[in-house]
């Protein structure tokens, strides 16, 4: 069972613990550089807080991917955005869906654009990018910067985020249901 919504900061262990199962070269390309797993348990704590939100996308139960949003409360009303997916997951479309959800989620909260750092040699970010329309980019010392304009929120993203959540909420109802039951299940076998 595949399902998408949003994290509340209660579940931060659950972000830390996704990171932490990103290895290699999707670590990398994610934090833009080698960080070892201090450096993802002290990001992991600075999430939660107003300025962040998180989309998760969970696979039976477990977080497998997810959708960092840090908002600035300056007044260019900029929303910085991380992807990450574990690697056994990808391709699958879970990233594209948590950028569509990312893109309405800022919208809503009337960000006027998205940016987004990656390595220039990240090809799927790239590729992801160029699905959501015209990209403005920068390449900054190594850095590909994307910028992505988003246009005034309206009540069709308004109610794609509502619907959203509800069915999210659900989705988290029924997890909860079927791996309690599985767990009753094998303590009585
Ligand atoms: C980038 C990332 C989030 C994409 O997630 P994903 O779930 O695999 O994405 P999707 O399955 O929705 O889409 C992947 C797309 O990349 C395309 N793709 C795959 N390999 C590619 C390549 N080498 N070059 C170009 N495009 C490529 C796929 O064809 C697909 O496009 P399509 O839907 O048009 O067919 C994931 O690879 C990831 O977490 N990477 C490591 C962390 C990272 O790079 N984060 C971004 C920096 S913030």
């Amino acid at each position: 069972m595949l399902s998408i919504r949003k994290l509340t900061k209660k579940e931060n262990p659950l972000l830390e613990e996704h990171l932490l199962r990103v290895g290699g070269e999707d670590r990398v390309m994610r934090f833009m550089g080698g960080v070892n797993d201090d450096f993802i348990r002290a990001h992991c704590s600075l999430v939660g807080g107003p300025s962040s939100v998180v989309i998760g996308c969970f696979v039976d139960g477990t977080l497998r991917g997810a959708s960092e949003l840090w908002f600035e409360d300056d007044g260019d009303r900029r929303c910085e955005l991380a992807l990450s997916v574990e690697h056994d997951f990808q391709g699958q479309g879970i990233g594209t869906e948590l950028l569509r959800r990312s893109l309405v989620l800022a919208r809503n909260r009337n960000a006027k654009s998205i940016y987004i750092a990656c390595l220039p040699e990240n090809r799927k970010m790239r590729h992801l990018l160029r699905k959501f329309g015209r990209i403005v980019t920068r390449l900054d010392s190594g850095t590909l910067e994307a910028e992505l304009a988003l246009p005034a929120r309206s009540h069709l993203s308004l109610w794609q985020e509502f619907a959203g959540d509800g069915i999210g909420m659900m989705d988290a109802l029924v997890e909860r249901i079927t791996h309690t039951g599985a767990s009753e299940h094998r303590a009585a076998a």
